[in-house]
C-alpha cells in the first residue's frame, strides 16, 4: 500500500510516499481501508520534532514512528479476534496512529462509527478538532447554558468546533477571527464576533467566564483582565514552526504559578482518544448541531503542500486528504 514516511525531522520536505508492507491487525484492532484524513498542527509537530520536549517521546534524534496522520475516516476490512463491536463493512472514524496511508490498523477501542449522514471527508475532519473542543469546553471550561464564552482562534481546526459545541451547550459565544472569517464564524453560531484585525477583544468591556484560547498570542494578564473572578481560562498550544520551546514552556510556568493566586482557573489540555466522546461528536453530526468546516481538500501525494498550507497559521476549518485524490 502507499503510505507517508518520514525518517527524519524537518520541513514538509521530510514526507515520502512509498510503497509499504500494508499491517495486520492484531487481536483488538480493526484493519481500515482509509477513505480520508485531516491535517493537523500535531502533524507538523511529529514531523519537526517541535518543540523539543515532544521529542522525549517521539525519538530524541529521530522519529521512532516513521508514518504520520491522526484524523481519519474509512471502512473496516477486517477485524481482530477479540473485536465484538465492529464488523467488515463498517464505516468508521478516529484519531489513529499512521492516517497517511492507504490502511491502518487500530484498537476497536479508539474508533466509532461514522453518522450516515456525513461523508467520510466531513468525519474524517472531525476527531482531534472536535475531541479538543468538546473535552475543553465541558471536562475543563464546565461550560454551562446562558454562561459567556470567547473562543480565540474561533475560525481553525479546533474553533470550528468550539463555536459549534458551545452554542450546542446553550452558552452565548463570541468568537475571535480576522475579518475574512467573520461571516464563517457567525454562521456557525458565533451571537458575537470580533475581527481582531480592527477590534481588540481585552478593550471591549465584556467579560466571560470561559476563555478558550486557540493561537497563544496575548499574556496572560490580558485574558484574565476580561475573565470573571471566578472565570477558567483554558489555554490550548499556539504558536507555529518558529516558535521557541522556552516560549510555551515559559507560558505553561506563569500560567501554574499565576494559578495559585487567584480563583481564576487557569487550566491547559490535552486531548484524549475516547470512543465515547467520538460518539458524542456522532450525534452531533447525525443532529446538525455540528457540521464539519472544511477549507480545502489535498491529495495524500499533496501532504507536503497541505502541511505547509497548514504550518502558515491561518486555515479555514480543516484541510482534507480526500479520497478522490487519495492516491
Ligand atoms: N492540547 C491539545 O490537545 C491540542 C489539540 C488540538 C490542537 N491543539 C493546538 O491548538 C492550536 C489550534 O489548533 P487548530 O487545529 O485550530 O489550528 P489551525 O487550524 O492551524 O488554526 C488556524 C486559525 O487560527 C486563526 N488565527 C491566527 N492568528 C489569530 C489571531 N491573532 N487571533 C485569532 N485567530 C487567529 C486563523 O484565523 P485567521 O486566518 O483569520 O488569522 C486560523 O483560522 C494549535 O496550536 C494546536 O497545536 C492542541
Amino acid at each position: 500500500m502507499k503510505a507517508i514516511v518520514y525518517r527524519e525531522y524537518g520541513s514538509a520536505d521530510v514526507l515520502k510516499l512509498e510503497e509499504v508492507p500494508q499491517p495486520t491487525p492484531a487481536d483488538n484492532e480493526v484493519l481500515i481501508k482509509i477513505r480520508a484524513a485531516a491535517v493537523n498542527p500535531l502533524d507538523w509537530h511529529l514531523m519537526r520534532g517541535v518543540p523539543w520536549p515532544l521529542r522525549f517521546f517521539s525519538g530524541l534524534r529521530k522519529p521512532k514512528r516513521t508514518s504520520l496522520g491522526a484524523d481519519m475516516a474509512g471502512d473496516v476490512v477486517t477485524v481482530g479476534a477479540a473485536v465484538a463491536n465492529l464488523k467488515p463493512g463498517d464505516g468508521v472514524f478516529g484519531a489513529v496512529d499512521g492516517a497517511f496511508a492507504e490502511y491502518v490498523c487500530a484498537p476497536a477501542s479508539i474508533v466509532a462509527l461514522k453518522p450516515l449522514n456525513v461523508t467520510y471527508e466531513q468525519a474524517a475532519a472531525v476527531p482531534i478538532g472536535g475531541l479538543t473542543a468538546l473535552q475543553a469546553l465541558r471536562d475543563k471550561g464546565n461550560l454551562q447554558a446562558g454562561q459567556n464564552v470567547l473562543i480565540n482562534g474561533a475560525s481553525g481546526g479546533v474553533g470550528t468546533f468550539a463555536v459549534q459545541i458551545s452554542k450546542w451547550m446553550g452558552a452565548k459565544v463570541t468568537g475571535v477571527c480576522s475579518t475574512r472569517n467573520v461571516d464563517l464564524v457567525r454562521g456557525i453560531g458565533a451571537g458575537r464576533v470580533i475581527d481582531y484585525t480592527r477590534e481588540d477583544f481585552t478593550a471591549s468591556g465584556e467579560r466571560y467566564d470561559v476563555i478558550f484560547d486557540l493561537v497563544g498570542n496575548r499574556p496572560l494578564a490580558d485574558f484574565r483582565r476580561v475573565l470573571n473572578p471566578k472565570g477558567v481560562f483554558i489555554a490550548c498550544g499556539g504558536g507555529g514552526p518558529e516558535t521557541p520551546a522556552g516560549d510555551a514552556l515559559a507560558g505553561m510556568i506563569k500560567q501554574l504559578v499565576q494559578g495559585w493566586f487567584t480563583k481564576q482557573r487557569l487550566v491547559g489540555i490535552l486531548a484524549k482518544r475516547d470512543k465515547g466522546d467520538l460518539e458524542i461528536l456522532s450525534q452531533l453530526m447525525t443532529s446538525g448541531d455540528v457540521i464539519p468546516v472544511i477549507d480545502r481538500y489535498y491529495g495524500l501525494s499533496e501532504l507536503p503542500e497541505a502541511i505547509r498550507y497548514l504550518e502558515a497559521g491561518h486555515a479555514r476549518g480543516k484541510v482534507v486528504i480526500a479520497t478522490p485524490k487519495f492516491s
